[in-house]
Formats: structure tokens, C-alpha cells, sequence
């Protein structure tokens, strides 16, 4: 617990309060996390678009409490709760198939402990730090690309497309299935597309990636595909082809878009802060900008639900066991009851104090120490090839995505400052 801040014995939350709508209508969700954090509470009752009711954790420390209470007081598995049996959750509602997928972050304790073992054996650190150099040439090549005059889209041209190679050449996906794939993903995790089109987007995924997994069976390769295939325990347990596929979605799903965000928004701290910019080149501090801006920048709004195992009281606030809460990752780094009243501000110079932005406990993700090493290498290579690069429009003219779960510029018009 952090300077002054009451207990959760303390705190008197008139509740239930009717919800909120979250995000705010016309606000990017994380500034809705920050807001009812600020101006409401550490848990706040809220509504998401298509009717959906639950509770969001807007702090640092209702958060962590949540995260700490995996498995032991917070179920991941909608699959066992209300909302998906009792109509509260619209049957079209664009989330409900992520919902009531078999995949490792929808299961709890000994299922997930097991999947996560296996998945170990085959996603490992030298499997990551062997991607390093292959990152490095996609990053320069993608840079090469770039036009040098006029406004450069730096999301259309570099952030996005980055990630989803690397995702795929972790799996091996040959170069011409990869806009498919990269597209569909985009499709499912997208909030506004239309239900026929998640459906189509789905079903394209799911056939796309067994046929990936079969012929990986049958042709053996030096990729994670392969790896997840051959991954045995000891007792000889091994990842059946449905568990394999839902690990390359999830990976997918989990590992584009978020880290497509991080880079894009540590893009724009750092040009919004010259001087930030500055010490970063000076002391070749990129990984410190990595963690400044996981922690100040969150690419997760908030993350999907967990449900009270029974009746929990959470920072002061009862919520009735089953019913769904909200992970406000978003309000988690820039909480003044943890970080300080400049909690805001971006300083690569404040230390590395532990931030939220990768979650913690079980669930805690997979991908970041390839999301870390991505993040660090787009950003050394882009500011060391362009040392004039700024941003061509104010900061506060840019938009947002619309999603409440990741957040990150749709586009980021840049001058490359090449002479
Ligand atoms: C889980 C954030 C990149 C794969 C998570 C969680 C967070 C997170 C907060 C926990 C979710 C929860 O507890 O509900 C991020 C951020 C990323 C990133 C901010 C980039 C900046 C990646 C990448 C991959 C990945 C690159 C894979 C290559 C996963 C998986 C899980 C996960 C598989 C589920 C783990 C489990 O349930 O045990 N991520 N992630 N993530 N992440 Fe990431």
C-alpha cells in the first residue's frame, strides 16, 4: 500500500451505483479508466457497448488485488458463469466467441499450470533471442521502405506490419499467407467489424492455422509450430493439435496488436518530449523507454473478465460472486496513490519501478520478453536511422483506436526529417 492511500476496510463506496458507460461515449477508454479512477473509484460499476454490465478495476491497487486473487478468488472461465447461458451477454455481441474459446487465457489453476508448462518447452528464451538478428533486418528493411518526403504514416508503414512477421516467422508461415492471416486477426480483434464479418474472419483463422499445424506435423521445421507439435513432459503428456491451435491464436490475438501499440506510443511520448528523446540517445536507453512507456503508455485499456469465485470485497466494494470485472490496465501506471502525483509524466529516468503493463501472477504474458525485445530494437533502429524524425501533427490530433480492450494511434503521420 503507497502513501496515504486508505485501506480497503476504509474506503465507503455507496453502492451499487447505477453503471457507467464504458468507455465514456466519445472517449478513449484509457482516459475513462483514468477518469473513474480519479474521480469515482478504485471499483466502479460500468456498461459496455451492447448492454453488457460488469465492474472495472480503474487503480493500481484494486488491479493488483484482482491479479493476486487468480484462480483462488477470480475464475478466468466465462464459460462457467452467467452472462453466457443467462442472455446478458448478446449472442452477436463481438467478444462472445474470445469468450467461449478453449484457449490458456480463459482456463484456471491445474488446466492452465499444465498448457503453460508445455508451451514453455517450446516458446523459450533462446527461441526469442534467436529472433533478435531476423527482427533487426525486418525492422531495417521496413525503414528502407519509407518514403523520405512529406508526412510518412509510421503505423501503415512500419509499427504494424513489424509485429505480425515477427509472429509469423515465429510460427513459420510462409510470406504469402501472411496479409491473410494478419488481416483476419485485425477483423477478430476489432470492435466495430460487423458479426458476419468476425464470423467469416474466424472461421478463415481457425482452418487457416489447423492446415498450418498439419503440415507442420508432416514436415517438421526449425519454428514454434513445429516446437508446440514436439513439446513432451516428462510423463510423456504432449499438446494435442486443438490445444496447439488455440495457443497460435491466442499468440496472434495477444501478440499484434499490443506491441504494434507500444512501439507507436512510445513514438509519440518521446517525440512530444524532446529532451526525454534526448537522454534516451544519449545514454542508449531504449529499454528503458520500453518500460516507461508499458508503464505511463499502457497498449491495454483493460483486459477481459474474471469472475468472482464467491462474494468478493475489492478495495471497499462488494461484487456478488460470478459477476464479471474488468481489468483497467490502463489506469494501472498512471495511478498518483502508486506512482506519484507526476505518475503521468514519461521519465525514462524514474527508475524501473514494477508496472502492470504485462499483467502479473499466472496469466502473466507470455509474449513479453519478445514484445520487450521488439519494442527495444524498432525503436533503437528508428531513431538512430532518422535523428530528425518528429511527429507532423500535434499529439492531441491524433486518433485513437476504438477498442476498449487495446489502445494505440490508428495512424501516426511523422516527418522523417531526411535532408
Ligand atoms: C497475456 C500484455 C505482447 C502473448 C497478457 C496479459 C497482458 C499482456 C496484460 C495478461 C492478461 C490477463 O491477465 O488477462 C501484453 C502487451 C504486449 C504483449 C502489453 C506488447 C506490448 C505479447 C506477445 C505475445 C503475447 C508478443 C506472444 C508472442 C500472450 C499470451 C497471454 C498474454 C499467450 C496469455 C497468457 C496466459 O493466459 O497464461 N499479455 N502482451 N503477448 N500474452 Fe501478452
Amino acid at each position: 500500500m503507497s502513501g496515504g492511500r486508505r485501506t480497503a476496510m476504509e474506503i465507503v463506496m455507496p453502492t451499487p451505483r447505477s453503471p457507467i458507460p464504458f468507455p465514456y461515449p466519445g472517449e478513449r477508454a484509457t482516459v475513462t479508466v483514468c477518469r473513474l479512477r480519479d474521480e469515482v473509484g478504485p471499483v466502479v460499476p460500468v456498461e459496455l457497448a451492447g448492454g453488457v454490465g460488469g465492474w472495472l478495476a480503474t487503480g493500481y491497487e484494486a488491479v493488483s488485488e484482482v491479479l493476486a486473487g487468480e484462480h483462488t478468488l477470480f475464475s478466468k472461465d466465462a464459460r462457467n458463469f452467467g452472462g453466457l447461458h443467462d442472455g446478458s451477454i448478446p449472442p452477436d455481441w463481438p467478444l462472445r466467441q474470445v469468450l467461449e474459446a478453449d484457449h490458456m487465457l480463459n482456463k484456471d489453476g491445474a488446466e492452465h499450470r499444465r498448457l503453460r508448462g508445455l508451451v514453455g518447452r517450446a516458446f523459450t528464451q533462446t527461441r526469442v533471442q534467436g529472433l533478435a538478428p531476423r527482427i533487426e533486418e525486418l525492422a531495417g528493411h521496413l525503414l528502407d521502405g519509407l518514403a523520405a518526403d512529406g508526412p510518412v504514416d509510421l503505423v501503415a508503414g512500419y509499427t504494424d506490419p513489424l509485429p505480425v512477421v515477427v509472429i509469423c516467422e515465429l510460427f513459420g508461415v510462409p510470406e504469402e499467407e501472411r496479409e491473410d492471416l494478419r488481416r483476419r486477426a485485425a477483423t477478430l480483434i476489432s470492435l466495430t467489424s460487423a458479426p458476419e464479418e468476425i464470423g467469416k474472419a474466424w472461421n478463415d483463422l481457425i482452418a487457416h492455422l489447423t492446415g498450418h499445424i498439419e503440415r507442420r506435423r508432416r514436415d517438421p521445421r526449425d519454428d514454434l509450430t513445429t516446437a508446440l507439435v514436439q513439446a513432451q513432459e516428462q510423463d510423456g503428456d504432449r499438446l494435442g493439435d486443438d490445444e496447439i491451435l488455440w495457443i497460435l491464436w491466442l499468440v496472434i490475438l495477444a501478440g499484434h496488436e499490443t506491441t504494434v501499440h507500444l512501439i507507436a506510443n512510445a513514438v509519440i511520448a518521446l517525440c512530444a518530449d524532446p529532451d526525454q528523446l534526448a537522454l534516451a540517445r544519449e545514454k542508449d536507453a531504449w529499454a528503458e523507454v520500453v518500460e516507461e512507456a508499458l508503464r505511463s503508455r499502457s497498449p491495454m485499456s483493460a483486459g477481459l473478465f474474471r469472475y468472482p469465485l464467491r462474494e468478493v470485497e475489492l478495495c471497499g466494494v462488494r461484487i456478488p460472486a460470478g459477476q464479471p470485472v474488468l481489468v483497467g490496465f490502463g489506469g494501472t501506471g498512471t495511478d498518483p496513490a502508486r506512482f506519484g502525483a507526476d505518475a503521468a509524466r514519461f521519465d525514462i529516468s524514474r527508475g524501473q519501478e514494477p508496472h502492470l503493463g504485462f499483467g502479473r501472477g499466472p496469466h502473466f504474458c507470455l509474449g513479453a520478453p519478445l514484445a520487450r525485445l521488439e519494442a527495444r530494437i524498432a525503436l533503437s533502429r528508428l531513431f538512430g536511422r532518422f535523428p530528425g524524425l518528429r511527429l507532423a501533427v500535434p499529439p492531441e490530433e491524433i486518433a485513437y483506436t476504438p477498442s476498449w480492450i487495446t489502445e494505440g494511434p490508428l495512424a501516426l503521420p511523422v516527418i522523417l526529417g531526411v535532408t
